[in-house]
This record gives C-alpha cells, structure tokens and sequence, in this order.
C-alpha cells in the first residue's frame, strides 16, 4: 500500500491505532437504542483529517469483522482512491448517474471486510447529487449489505455538501485540527449541523503534537449531549478510554 497515512493498517500496533480503536469503541456505545450504522466523517475547513480519520475508521471497523464500506462522498476533492491506491475512474458518481455497476464501481481491498467507493467522475453539481434521493436511498441500501457504512465528507462550512449529507445518516465525526482558529471554526461547523439536526456522536481533535514519541497526535475526545453549546476543549490520552455522552 506504501502510505503512511493508513496508519492501522500498516502498524496496527501503534499508539495511533490504538486510538482509532477507541474512537470505536465509543461510537459502538454511543448509542444502545440505535445501532449506528451510517458514519459521517466531517470537519469545518480543509486539510483537518477527515479522509485520513475516516479511512482509519473504516480499517479499524473492518478488523472486527464486521463488513464495512467507506464512500468518498468529497467530489471536489477526492482522496480515498489515492488513500488505498484505486482508481478513481468510476465511482459514486457514475453509479449514481446510472453509468456504471455496482461491482465496477466498489472495489475490495487487501484488508479483509474492506470496501472502498471512490468519489468517480467529478459532476458539476456536486450538492445536487449528494443531496439527491438517489443518493440517499443507495445508502439506505447498503444497510443490507454492510454493518459499517462511513462517508468522508468535504468540509462543512465551506459548502453544503456535508450537512445535505448529514440528513440521512446515523452519526456524524467531527474532526478538529488542534489550534485556536480551528477551534473556532469547529463551533461554526458544530452549528451547521445543529442546524439541521445532525446527530453528532464524536469530536476528534487532530493533529496534537506528541513531541516525546515522534508521533504524531492522535487525540479525540467526546462532548455533548444536545444541550451543549461549546466544544470543550479537555484532552484525554489515546490510550484513555473516554465515554460518550
Ligand atoms: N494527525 C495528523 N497528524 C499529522 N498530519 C495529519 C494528521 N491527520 C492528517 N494529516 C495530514 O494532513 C493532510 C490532510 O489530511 P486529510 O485527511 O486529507 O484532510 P481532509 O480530508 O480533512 O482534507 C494529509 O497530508 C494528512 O496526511
Ligand atoms: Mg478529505
């Protein structure tokens, strides 16, 4: 795969695969009344993490066994196929669009219970498609066919993409990069998604510098209940176990 980002792949041993692990954990028991069973893996601006936090999701998720698909639903910039080294020729696009199969579009990867739905062919109307009912009912469809559904998203202030998406799926990620101007930024996407009622199971806080290990920070941490207006900003080690609320 030569890529350093499918870190739990590639040394499922790491402190940082470890954490990913946790952030299961927690979604798994985020919810005993609904299984959560569509993911969406969000953040307020570019370049936060959300392909690689949703990547590593899906690889941890996978490894239970359980069968998973991760859809790279970032049209405008899409990253999944380079990710796990596919092509991105054919995808969510050109199924949707009726251009393509099923088969052709969804490829299996090396991990066992893995499969990767690159974004395809870039449309001129990505929020169209995402939003559209085809859209949402081919989600509605893999629930037959996968225990893990998880959309990486484009980011959430930036166009409406994400939170069109966020209508139709179980939970939402939200990942934040560590520091101030992002923090911020997180409060607004946090509001866009109140706005349309997203259920927000998770914050991640990416990017935390761990100087001592050379690692680099992988920390997360859960806030909320709906009632909650601000993102806290309380640490935990990775190797911490935090709970939902
Ligand atoms: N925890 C992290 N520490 C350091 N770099 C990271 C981390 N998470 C992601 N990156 C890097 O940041 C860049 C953007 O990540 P990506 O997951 O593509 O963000 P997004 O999907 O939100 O645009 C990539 O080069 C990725 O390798
Ligand atoms: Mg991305």
């Amino acid at each position: 795969m030569g890529n350093m980002d499918l870190i739990s792949e590639r040394d499922p041993k790491s402190p940082i695969a470890e954490a990913y692990r946790t952030l299961r954990t927690n979604i798994q028991f985020s919810s005993f009344d609904k299984k959560i069973q569509t993911i969406m893996v969000t953040s307020s601006g570019p370049g936060e993490g959300k392909s690689t936090t949703s990547s590593n999701l899906a690889v941890v998720m996978a490894q239970t066994g359980g069968k998973t698909i991760i859809i790279d639903c970032d049209q405008r910039k899409p990253r999944l196929h380079k990710l796990f080294n596919l092509s991105n020729e054919v995808g969510l696009s050109d199924l949707l669009a009726g251009n393509t199969g099923f088969s052709a579009a969804v490829h299996e990867t090396k991990i066992k219970n893995l499969d990767v739905l690159p974004a395809g062919t870039r449309p001129p109307n990505p929020s169209e498609l995402l939003s559209s009912n085809k859209m949402s009912g081919f989600v509605e469809d893999l629930r037959g066919e996968y225990d893990c559904i998880i959309l990486d998203t484009p980011p959430i202030v930036a166009v409406t993409d994400a939170q069109l998406i966020a209508r139709y799926v179980d939970g939402c990620i939200l990942v934040i990069s560590s520091g101030e101007v992002e923090r911020e930024a997180a409060i607004k996407a946090k509001a866009l998604l109140d706005k349309v009622q997203a259920r927000i199971i998770g914050a991640v806080l990416n990017k935390v510098e761990v100087s001592e290990k050379g690692y680099y920070g992988y920390y997360y941490h859960y806030y909320y209940g709906n009632d909650g207006q601000k993102v806290k900003k309380k640490k935990t080690s990775s190797s911490e176990k935090s709970v939902s609320a």
